[in-house]
């Protein structure tokens, strides 16, 4: 149980966070990008001085350009009131049992529409009861609460956000929104929060945050590193196959479990949202996305074909990759392709193969991640805890 707590002393607790890491955390990022790897000629030249590698504070001197924000970065001790709207999903519940753990989230709504009067199971902290929150109700809510989950399907959030804006101009609060759908991912007025690629200093100090989708997180932590040496006359085409659980519980054939035995089901062959997204996220890589649903229930592999622009070796290659990710602890690269069966339930990104064709001039990625951790809860609470003021990986069990 945690006690109650001023206003003031939240918001100093947050601001002093902010502080602290705004001073501390330049990285490459381009002009009206809060990402270190996006402009123009994008992508390419940034990550280029990524990779080359400047050494900044952080809790390891390393070669990269983006290191993580430890305990020793924290500020906040006070505990803050979470609301979850969209709870009885799938990735509400993955984020319900990561609150449950942690030494600060006090969650304290939990909205479902069908589960409206039910007592929430799994949460040990205090008792609640789902509520079926309309937005007016969220509105009203709004200055007792420090920061909103939208775990809800594509299309729904925007009457939530709407409401929470109207609301905070009369009353001023500031909550953190953190929206787990694709609603926001392309909007310039809300934080696309990849920590390990995003500058962390810009998720600190943003209120409205848009959580990356699955197959675009591992995607990009699996394309980012090489983008220097990408030929951008090729295309970096990337086959993608998820567990069920991915097209969410609304009944469909991508989660008929009768359907997907012994089966693969491919689907959104061109313009998936997520192609978009990893191209757009990547500063305008030339990306071809195409996804599976196959029959175990969560995990996600991508094989990834890149053209190079120049001819590398496989072993320079993991360097480049291992130098990247230096000090991440949710991303493993490791040497062998990696099989989705050993991502199950765990909260990174694992990146391996990095098989080089005979030419020199193609190498092959593979990646497994969660879909339902670090594809979504995870790196939601991830993007939480650098809001809200605590060390990054606090509550996160790490790779
Ligand atoms: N599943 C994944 O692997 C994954 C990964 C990354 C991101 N995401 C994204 O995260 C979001 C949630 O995904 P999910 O898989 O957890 O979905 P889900 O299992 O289908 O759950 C959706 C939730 O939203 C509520 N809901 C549905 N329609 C609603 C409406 N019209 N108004 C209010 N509430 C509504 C549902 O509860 P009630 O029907 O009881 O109200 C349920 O709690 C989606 O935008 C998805 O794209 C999913």
């Amino acid at each position: 149980m945690f006690s109650p707590t001023s206003v003031a002393m939240r918001t100093a607790a947050r601001g002093a966070f902010r502080q602290a890491t705004s001073s501390s955390s330049s990285i490459t990022a381009a002009p009206n990008s809060n990402r270190g790897l996006s402009s123009s000629r994008p992508a390419f030249n940034q990550a280029a001085a990524c990779i080359v590698g400047r050494q900044r504070r952080g809790y390891v001197a390393t070669t990269n350009p983006n290191p993580p924000l430890g305990k020793k970065n924290a500020s906040n001790d006070i505990p803050s009131r979470i609301g979850l709207i969209g709870a009885r999903g799938y990735t509400g519940q993955a984020l319900i049992d990561l609150l449950d753990q942690h030494l600060y989230m006090d969650l304290q709504h939990v909205s479902s529409r069908e589960l409206n009067g039910q007592a929430l199971q799994g949460y040990s902290k205090r008792e609640i009861i789902y509520e079926n929150l309309s937005p007016e109700d969220v509105a009203r809510l709004d200055t007792d609460i420090d920061c909103w989950v939208m775990a809800l399907p594509n299309g729904v959030c925007k009457p939530y956000i709407e409401a929470i804006d109207q609301a905070q101009k009369h009353t001023g609060h500031r909550s953190v929104i953190v929206d787990l759908s694709a609603d926001y991912r392309f909007d310039k007025q809300w934080t696309y929060s990849l920590a390990e690629l995003t500058k962390r200093s810009t998720i600190c100090q943003s209120t409205k945050i848009s959580n990356p989708g699955c197959y675009a997180t591992a995607a990009q932590l699996g394309i980012a590193p090489l983008l220097p040496f990408i030929d951008g006359n090729g295309l970096i085409s990337i086959f993608g196959v998820s567990g069920y659980s991915g097209a969410g519980t609304k009944p469909s054939d991508k989660n008929n479990v009768t359907l997907l035995a012994d089966n693969l089901i491919p689907y959104s062959l061109t313009n998936h949202i997520h192609e978009r997204e990893i191209s757009h996220h990547l500063g305008g890589a030339k990306v071809g996305f195409v996804p599976h649903v196959a029959s175990w229930f969560r995990g996600i592999h991508l094989t990834i074909n890149i053209p190079l622009n120049e001819v590398m070796n496989s072993r320079d290659i993991r360097q480049i990759y291992q130098d990247r990710y230096a000090g991440e602890k949710l991303v493993k690269v490791v040497g062998e392709p990696p099989m989705v069966k050993n991502i199950y339930k765990r909260h990174g990104v694992e990146i391996g193969g990095l098989a080089v064709d005979s030419t020199g001039k193609r190498v092959v990625v593979c990646a497994t991640i969660d879909n339902l951790n670090k594809g979504a809860s995870t790196q939601c609470l991830q993007n939480m805890n650098l809001a809200l003021g605590y060390a990054e990986y606090e509550g996160i069990p790490t790779m």
